[in-house]
């Protein structure tokens, strides 16, 4: 369904591994001391094939791990895990030869739609989940009940949802009677539905909508992903 992103130039797979600065690695290919699969390669663009290909530099293999990033519009049914031994998981639906190492960036109900990351970077996954790092994720809310004119107010102020918890100052956005916009900035257990619930309404749909700036591609049909931009790794990566 998406590309595989695992070809890229010889000299670009040797710089990205620190091997050199692009221009060196390009001298040590046309100097011979390069050979990918048992020949030797003199041309910094040939392309390589960095999840099967073999390449030594001076009769040492290297290893290079592809990074890989999905954007899934997570269907209803399906848990937000790597794999489990009865439910289909999140990772189930991302390609046989890509699945390799995948996880989810954080969770959404089994029930919630919407936006997920699936990826293999955990230093990513871990920036986006700190709750240190602030990231916002906004989420679509469809209600039980009328929302109330202080919802708003009590959103922004932090609700307190039991004793143990009381969530961060959050942002609700009305667009209908029964509809909203709800922008978090932690993730915990049922987190949205708990703050409804302690305004003594109940979501009876829900969907993420983004992560940080990474919002939803909305051609996506649900259970269809596609692989991230450069752009919106970089942006991720830097919290943009
Ligand atoms: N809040 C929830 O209640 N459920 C989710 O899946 C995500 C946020």
């Amino acid at each position: 369904m998406s590309k595989s992103n695992s070809m890229l130039r010889l000299d670009k797979y040797l710089a990205d591994l620190s091997v050199g600065t692009r221009t060196e690695v390009k001298q040590m290919i046309r100097k011979g001391r390069v050979m990918v699969n048992g020949n030797t390669e003199t041309s910094p663009e040939t392309k390589v094939d960095s999840n099967h290909d073999k390449i030594f530099v001076d009769s040492r293999e290297l290893s290079y791990v592809t990074l890989e990033y999905f954007m899934l519009n997570k269907p209803a049914g399906v848990v937000s895990a790597s794999n489990d031994k009865k439910q289909t998981t999140v990772v189930d639906l991302i390609d046989e030869a890509k699945r390799k190492d995948l996880f989810p960036v954080g969770r959404l109900d089994k029930d919630t739609e919407g936006l997920l990351i699936i990826t293999n970077d955990g230093d990513l996954a871990h920036q986006l989940l700190s709750p240190k790092k602030h990231v916002d994720k906004v989420y679509f809310a469809k209600l039980r009940d009328p929302l109330k004119k202080e919802d708003e107010e009590a959103f922004a102020a932090g609700l307190k949802i039991d004793e143990e918890f009381t969530a961060l100052p959050a942002k609700l956005e009305r667009i209908s009677e029964q509809e909203a916009y709800v922008t978090i900035r932690e993730g915990k257990f049922h987190q949205i539905k708990r703050m409804f619930e302690a305004t003594r309404n109940e979501v009876i749909y829900l969907k993420r909508i983004s992560m940080g700036s990474l919002v939803l591609d909305e051609s996506l049909s649900l259970g269809e992903y596609r692989e991230l931009t450069e752009e919106e790794i970089e942006a991720l990566r830097e919290n943009r």
